[in-house]
């Protein structure tokens, strides 16, 4: 079935779009399956959803796709999703590249829990894509918020203790700046599946003006023409960013 973005106004697509993938091990249990069944099948949810955003002209797509909470979880589990996460990279990057995708890995790289070779594989995927620019694909990957903007902070204080910066200058576009990716936009839908209504720690400082939407379905089950249908409701939003509403036919 072809898109239909007609119903889409172009003068008003969302920049960038946040995803929490989640409901992949629910998804699982409904069919009797293992949780890592249900990881596998969010794949071809997640790739179906890069070429619908493509297709609209979203030019900044953040996936959820490990947290540093998500460490919690059985070692199976977690050793799985390091694999696939992995997997996913080696096999998936030359596609991505000739579709003029550049991708991006947000979070912890440091780790020490991180295995190597996955390491290099989000190093090389990074370099091989540097020069793209259709579509900004970041992978939030052993990524909470808070530890980020911890870690801004930090760099932020180590810069003025060594004088390069004056404290009057530590205001909201240098907190912006230390971020994790350089000139990423704030995030202005996030959309997260599986009927949750929480952000579990995701893009906290990015989010302050985002627009929320829940669709009730598990993660394996979204796909392009989900993100058309939460495009079409981001648009009938009313972003007023702290502005008073407009009242038409009130004459001053
Ligand atoms: C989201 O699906 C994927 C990751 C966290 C990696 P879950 O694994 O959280 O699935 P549920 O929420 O348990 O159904
Ligand atoms: C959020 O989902 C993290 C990812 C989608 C990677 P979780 O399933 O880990 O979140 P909680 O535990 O339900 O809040
Ligand atoms: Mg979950």
């Amino acid at each position: 079935m072809n898109l239909d973005v007609s119903r889409l106004d172009p003068a008003r697509i969302p920049t960038h779009v946040g995803l929490i993938l989640d409901g992949n091990g629910r998804w699982a249990n409904e069919r009797g399956l293992e949780r890592t069944a249900g990881h596998l099948a969010g794949e071809a949810a997640l790739f179906d959803t890069v070429e619908g955003a493509l297709e609209i002209g979203i030019k900044w797509v953040t996936a959820y796709t490990f947290s540093t909470e998500n460490w919690s979880r059985s070692d199976e589990e977690v050793e799985f999703l390091m694999w696939f996460n992995e997997d996913l990279l080696t096999r998936r990057r030359d596609e991505l590249h000739a579709k003029g995708v550049r991708m991006h890995f947000a979070g912890d790289m440091d780790d020490p829990r991180i295995p190597d070779r996955n390491r290099l594989h989000m190093r090389e995927a990074e370099d091989l894509t540097k020069g793209n620019d259709a579509l900004h694909l970041v992978f939030a990957f052993n990524y909470g918020s808070r530890k980020e903007i911890a870690e801004a902070a930090k760099r932020l204080a180590a810069r003025a203790l060594s004088g390069e910066l004056d404290l009057a200058q530590i205001d909201e576009a240098a907190v912006a700046d230390e971020m994790y990716i350089d000139g990423m936009p704030d995030v202005d839908l996030i959309i997260r599946s599986s009927g949750e209504h929480r952000l579990s720690n995701f893009l906290l400082w990015q989010a302050a003006y985002a627009e929320f939407y829940f669709p009730g379905i598990l993660w394996p089950d979204f796909d392009r023409h989900a993100l058309v249908d939460a495009v079409a409701e981001f648009q009938s939003r009313d972003r007023r960013f702290g502005a008073a509403e407009d009242k038409p036919g009130k004459s001053d």
